[in-house]
């Protein structure tokens, strides 16, 4: 399912808003996720790093632990989005994770509030994820 456009708007702007709650007080970076449900809600993540490196969640594993935590298993849209110099796919962990629930998620990354956005589905970015 292909969000509509305004939903899709309204995505990047719960993205841009969860941006502001990251604490990255190690790498100085900066994201923001939301993620939209099948039920219409849609969940807000950023990332959360830890003085030990590795204890670190990405944002969009924090929106889908919220998602996942609210009772939500069905996702249609991932919007995620960071300053810098590239737009944000997400990490292969995070690919992994978000696979457990689907392949048939559209994810949105978007560099600058406003600019243009680049839009995949996550079957392409993670064809062949580990299952048991
Ligand atoms: N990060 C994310 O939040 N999402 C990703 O997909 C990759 C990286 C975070 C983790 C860390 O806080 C910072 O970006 C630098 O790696």
């Amino acid at each position: 399912m292909q969000p509509d456009l305004p939903r899709l708007e309204e995505l990047l702007r719960e993205a841009w808003a969860a941006r502001e709650k990251a604490y990255a007080p190690y790498s100085g970076y900066r994201v923001g996720a939301a993620l939209l449900g099948e039920g219409g809600r849609m969940y807000r993540g950023c990332n959360v790093e830890n003085a030990a490196y590795p204890a670190t969640v990405c944002a969009e594993r924090t929106a889908l632990l919220s998602a996942v935590a609210d009772g939500e298993r069905r996702f249609v849209a991932l919007a995620v989005v960071a300053g810098g110099p590239h737009p944000p796919a997400p990490c292969g962990l995070c690919r992994q994770a978000l696979a457990e629930f689907g392949k048939n998620l559209v994810v949105i990354a978007q560099k600058d509030r406003g600019e243009d956005y680049v839009v995949f589905s996550l079957e392409d970015l993670f064809p062949a994820p580990f299952r048991l």
